[in-house]
């Protein structure tokens, strides 16, 4: 079916944005794409997030929450009509895309900032090509503890905000930990600092919870806040057994399975470190046949606070960190607006077609006016949700660019809300992609719980936020 290209009126972008207003434009927009948003029943909320990982050899191992499942990806490619080809995922996390395309056939490229996912892939990889040797000896340390007998002199790296996190005991069994692998060779001292980063939240007094670490009432940091138990905590010594039994597991039944990693390797990963809107403008235009991914959502979630424990252990600094959380597509209040034309002068056109979308500017006039008559809980709301939208399209602009003709994008990705006013990201990206030249094809979105009506509320209702995976491609 041919789709409409939506033409933008003149607007008047300094008019005073009303919520009627924002009304009128979001139902102008529901409707230009209203035969493309489909409730699709097949993609639950665990399809659709890190649960249904939790069981998956390999993938269980490290938990990381705001990822998507192998299942989805397979589900994505098995109904898609990927062709023969590279996958590309600019936000590769900690590599379900990667790992799950390639098990299928396909070689796949990622693109992360941060250093924990990139060492959980790195790290995961270096897993698959372990000697005998290596195995042995790390289930050597799995039943004998050789960490018990060494020094305890200080080797955890601390930041500000992950001091006092651990239970002292724990804390010097980390420390040991870290004397006693540094002897070890490298791919055996890489899977076992794999195994301490999967471990690091059990034993500690927090819980990650979106916009930071949450603080457990034991802990001495506290303080005055509410009360928080966050249930056992894990003694490092029984954790770390318990991990290491469960990473020997996974890659000793894969090898009884395939014979001792003589298991054909159908596809190549590459895993290409930095921030995707450094990196995507330098990759060849028209080479990959699919992008699978998911972008940070628009909704204040906090990597670099929420992933410090980790961060710390790999050695990142104070400064590495606030400059990590400046590289961050904006998606929390402290990130300050990024210079996108210096950055790369061709995205004007992207620029542009964020100027022109006429529902995002009027919600962006809107929440700066909140922001001015102090109604924001947080000022930094504004800033973030423009900078949100204006780096998602110069990062679509590329995206579109680096897609092959007749390729396929799909991204998971949730609708928000900030001062009463539900932002409608499927729609205004949606509006980005079409002015790049995708189509449109389907904007697939999760059904509801129990007690509404699927259909309604999947589409149009404002009580609950739509959870979509959009599925967009380059025209041929
Ligand atoms: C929703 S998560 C993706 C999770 C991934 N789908 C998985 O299953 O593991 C978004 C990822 O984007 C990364 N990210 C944020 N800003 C980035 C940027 N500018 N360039 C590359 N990666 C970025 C975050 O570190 C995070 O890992």
């Amino acid at each position: 079916m041919a789709t409409e290209i939506i033409t933008f009126v003149p607007f008047e972008l300094s008019a005073p944005a009303s919520l009627t207003e924002i009304e009128i434009l979001e139902a102008e927009l529901t409707k230009h794409f209203e035969t493309k948003l489909t409730v699709e029943k097949q993609l639950t909320r665990q399809l659709v997030s890190f649960q249904a990982n939790k069981a998956a050899p390999f993938y269980r191992w490290y938990k990381y929450k705001e990822g998507f499942s192998a299942a989805l990806i397979a589900f994505l490619i098995d109904t898609g009509e990927i062709g023969p080809g590279k996958i590309l995922d600019p936000f590769a996390g900690a590599g379900t895309t990667l790992f799950a395309a390639r098990d299928l056939g396909f070689d796949a490229d990622g693109i992360e900032l941060l250093p924990i996912g990139r060492q959980v892939i790195e790290s995961r990889l270096q897993a698959e090509s372990l000697s005998a040797e290596d195995l042995e000896r790390i289930g050597f340390w799995m039943l004998k503890k050789p960490w018990k007998n060494v020094s305890d002199e200080p080797s955890l790296k601390e930041l500000r905000i992950t001091r006092g996190a651990y239970p002292e005991q724990s804390r010097l069994s980390i420390d040991k930990y870290i004397h006693a692998l540094a002897s070890e060779t490298p791919s055996v001292a890489r899977i076992l600092k794999l195994a301490l980063l999967c471990v690091l939240e059990d034993v500690s007094y927090t819980r990650k919870d979106g916009q930071y670490l949450r603080w457990d009432s034991r802990s001495e940091r506290q303080g005055g806040g509410k009360f928080f138990d966050k249930g056992t905590i894990l003694s490092f010594d029984d954790a770390i057994t318990i991990k290491l039994e469960q990473i020997l597991g996974d890659i000793n039944s894969q090898a009884t399975q395939f014979g001792l990693f003589g298991q054909p390797d159908p596809g190549k990963i590459s895993l290409i470190p930095g921030s995707c809107l450094d990196i995507l403008p330098g990759l060849k235009g028209d080479s990959y046949s699919a992008i699978i991914t998911s972008p940070p959502y628009c909704n204040r979630y906090d990597y670099t606070r929420t992933y410090a424990l980790e961060l710390a252990a790999l050695g990142v600094g104070e400064v590495e960190l606030t400059k990590l959380r400046q590289a961050m597509l904006s998606c929390t209040v402290e990130n300050k607006a990024k210079d996108l034309i210096k950055l790369n002068s061709h995205w004007a056109e992207a620029i542009q077609a964020a100027d022109r979308q006429l529902l995002l500017q009027s919600i962006l006039t809107f929440l700066d006016n909140e922001r001015d008559e102090k109604r924001l809980n947080n000022s930094g709301i504004a800033r973030m949700v423009r900078g949100y939208f204006y780096e998602m399209s110069c990062t679509l602009f590329e995206l579109y660019r680096v897609l092959a003709p007749g390729g396929q994008l799909y991204m998971v990705n949730d609708n928000v809300r900030y001062a009463g006013v539900g932002i409608s990201v499927d729609l205004i990206l949606s509006s980005f992609a079409e002015s790049f030249g995708f189509i449109v094809e389907k904007i697939m979105v999760l059904p509801r719980g129990k007690g509404n009506s699927s259909q309604q509320m999947g589409l149009h209702g404002r009580e609950q936020l739509r959870k979509c995976v959009y599925v967009w491609r380059k025209s041929l």
